[in-house]
């Protein structure tokens, strides 16, 4: 760490991940699966299974939701809702393939405690395209999500939304192209955003680290930051130096299975935010 970097603090986080149980590439609804490739499925839970101890080792809370036959990227937690102030926005799948996922994530935090469980009316593929800034919210659309689930975001958690358009089909997700740091500083893929998309990330954020395309095409970006600590791809070399440059702590894991589904660590995992007391 270069000794002008500011110092980064860390908050501890709940989180909510899906063992990949059923875990298989037997469709493709994105361009990184290649049903005619095999994964070893053996590899995959032990790659999920460090993610999940990484997180734990780091102070954070993971609960699981148990994974349903039939539903192979229901280990995508990401894609499973949005949480914020301990609101929940349910999701509503691009492809049938996927549809079914909606509700067992919705019955899980209905049977959770969680007082307010909002159902989408708009396509919307939860945290995979909806990250949250300070009291902003990111909403990515193009691919999977529908821009007017912005509308809806902005009703269920009263919060500003800003919509950016995903302009590369391999970043078919906000969360592949775009990782929030903390409330003022992400790292992203400039080529996977539109003009009017970069210019608003520059009007969000104060510091923004660009990726370079052999870390965005590992998944590099498709990481989880606690403020301080960012688990990401270990592949992803350049982004772990630019990070520990700017007083991150980069904690790399493998996801190399996951990868052949088109996701990485942050996939895998879905932020429980709480209501914080001001
Ligand atoms: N195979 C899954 C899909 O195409 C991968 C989802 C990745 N999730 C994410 N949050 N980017 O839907």
């Amino acid at each position: 760490m270069s000794s002008d970097a500011p110092y980064r603090a860390a908050t501890p986080r709940s989180y909510l991940m899906c063992p990949p149980e059923y875990f298989e590439v037997s469709y493709a609804i994105n361009p990184w699966m290649r049903p005619d490739s095999p994964v070893d499925a053996d590899l995959a839970m032990r790659q999920w299974s460090a993610l999940r101890a990484t997180h734990e080792s780091l102070g954070h809370t993971v609960a699981t939701i148990k994974p349903v036959p039939g539903l192979p990227d229901m280990v995508f937690a990401a894609n499973g809702a949005t949480v914020v102030d301990g609101i929940v926005l349910g999701v509503r799948f691009r492809y049938p393939e996927r549809a079914a996922e909606a509700a067992a994530y919705l019955s899980w935090f209905r049977s959770h405690g969680y007082p307010a469980v909002h159902e989408a009316r708009h396509v919307n593929e939860g945290e995979g395209d909806i990250l949250v800034a300070g009291d902003t919210l990111l909403a990515g659309y193009g691919f999977r999500s529908d821009v007017e689930a912005a509308d809806e975001l902005a009703e269920a958690f009263g919060r500003r939304v800003i919509s950016l358009r995903l302009a590369d089909p391999r970043f078919y997700h906000l969360d592949t192209a775009l990782c929030v740091l903390d409330a003022t500083t992400a790292m992203y893929y400039p080529p996977a955003f539109d003009d009017a998309g970069r210019a608003a990330l520059a009007s969000v954020f104060d510091e923004l680290i660009e990726a370079k395309d052999e870390d965005a095409e590992v998944l590099g970006l498709n990481a989880v930051s606690d403020g301080r600590h960012v688990v990401l791809a270990r592949q992803a070399t350049g982004l772990a130096r630019a990070l520990a440059g700017r007083g991150f702590e980069p904690v790399p894991v493998d996801m190399s299975e996951l990868l052949k589904a088109g996701g990485g660590a942050k996939c895998c995992t879905l932020e429980l935010r709480e209501k914080t007391t001001p």
